[in-house]
């Protein structure tokens, strides 16, 4: 079946994933990555299919609605996958203006954009879907918590009845209540809340995911892992947040991708599914994975890098403890993590270190000029 697909801030970090696989998987689909290429959004994330005819990339700012529909309107697009946010929060802390400008009136303009177009056209919103990216950050924080005095990490059951390594015996399951603590958490809320109005009051088909952690290829270096595994590289301090006491709990990127891909096509109307593969992490232990991962793979001895780290204060609002239960993602659609944690950290350990020259080019700044040689004069 022939689709016309935007996905909006496809050359940031997880946007540049779906772009490839749908791009790659679905030739027959017209993929539009709409971003407006802020600090994080970068092109060279998405070289190696930027030539092939069912890709088209168009600058453009989720908050400005009659482009956005002007788009939708001429492209005939019956899908919208929606990523582009400010996604980083320590930024939320410093700006919370521009996260809640973005990630709550550009959502709203995306929305009013597709409801606007798609109540245009004789078949209204058959075979149309409008699908948000969101995170478990809305869910606020959970305790770690120490049954019988087993010092965590310990077994636990998630509601599906199986046992995991965790650092509590609650999880963020698809109904629990909103409890946003930073900028960003709170403004993705927001969206998530002006996503679900608009299949309540409009009929608008919605179906939005809320995601852990994510890890891997093309992410900016200001996120944990990738800012560590450079640092490590050139001898600098590792700044651990607090006593580095917190835990998230992370997904192989490609993993979220694959189920965006099988959610956007097979997820039910006006449903949430929560995304994550049930692997906590402590910051202090996974820096120390990551320490010894490095100083391997550059042929150092262990231990070589241990002085790096290096205590500061700690974030303002720091969640102490994230955990997704991805039980019924499992269960109704069949979605599970193609990778355990220490392959994923080996394989994007050693794709940051031999892609050297995408980290340069990332931290000095040039990658912003890749559009205006790439795009702007085709
Ligand atoms: P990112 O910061 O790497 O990329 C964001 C992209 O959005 C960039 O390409 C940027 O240019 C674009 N963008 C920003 N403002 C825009 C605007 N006004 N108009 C058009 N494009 C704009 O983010 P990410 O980490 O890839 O996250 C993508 C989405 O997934 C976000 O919605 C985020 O909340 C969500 N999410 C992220 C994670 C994670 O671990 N990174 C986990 C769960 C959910
Ligand atoms: O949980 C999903 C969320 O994960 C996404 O919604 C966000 O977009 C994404 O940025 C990420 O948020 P975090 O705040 O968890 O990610 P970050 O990489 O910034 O930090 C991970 C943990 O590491 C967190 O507990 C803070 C800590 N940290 C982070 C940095 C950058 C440090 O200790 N030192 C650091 O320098």
């Amino acid at each position: 079946m022939k689709r016309t697909i935007v996905i909006t801030g496809g050359a940031g970090f997880i946007g540049s994933h779906v772009v490839r696989l749908f791009v790659n998987k679905y030739p027959e689909y017209k993929i539009i990555n709409l971003d407006k290429l802020t600090y994080a959004g970068n092109l060279a994330n998405l070289k190696d299919i930027e030539g092939k005819p069912n890709y088209q990339f168009v600058k453009m700012d989720i908050c400005d609605f009659e482009s956005v529909l002007k788009l939708m309107q001429d492209e005939k697009v019956d899908g919208v996958i929606h990523l582009a946010a400010e996604s980083h929060v320590d930024r939320s802390i410093k700006d919370p203006f521009t996260f809640a400008k973005t990630n709550v009136m550009g959502t709203l303009s995306m929305l009013q954009a597709a409801k606007v177009y798609w109540e245009s056209l004789p078949e209204k919103y058959e075979g149309k879907r409008f699908y948000h990216i969101s995170t478990d950050e809305v869910y606020g924080a959970l305790e770690i918590t120490d049954p019988a005095g087993v010092e965590p990490p310990f077994s636990t059951k998630a509601s599906s009845g199986e046992h995991h390594l965790a650092y509590g015996t609650k999880f963020f399951t698809e109904d629990l209540k909103y409890q946003p603590h930073s900028p960003y958490s709170a403004a993705k809320a927001s969206s998530d809340h002006f996503v679900r109005a608009y299949h309540d009051t409009y009929g608008l088909p919605v179906v939005v995911t809320n995601c852990s952690n994510n890890y891997g290829p093309y992410q900016f270096p200001e996120k944990l892992i990738p800012l560590f595994i450079n640092n490590i590289r050139h001898e600098k301090p590792l700044p651990v947040y607090g006593k580095g006491e917190n835990v998230r709990d992370w997904l192989y990127v490609e993993d979220h991708a694959r189920a965006i891909d099988l959610i956007f096509h097979k997820g039910k109307v006006a449903e949430t599914y929560n995304i994550g593969g049930f692997n906590e992490w402590k910051n202090i232990d996974l820096i120390k994975v990551l320490i010894k991962t490095v100083d391997r793979l550059l042929g150092k001895p262990e231990g070589t890098s241990d002085h790096l780290i290096t205590y500061v204060t700690d974030r303002a609002g720091h969640d102490l403890r994230y955990a997704i239960d991805s039980t019924k993602l499992q269960k109704e659609l069949g979605w599970e993590p193609s990778l355990q944690f220490e392959e994923g950290i080996e394989k994007t350990v050693r794709w940051y270190l031999d892609n050297q020259a995408w980290m340069d080019n990332v931290t000095s700044g040039d990658y912003q000029k890749y559009y205006d040689d790439m795009y702007k004069n085709r």
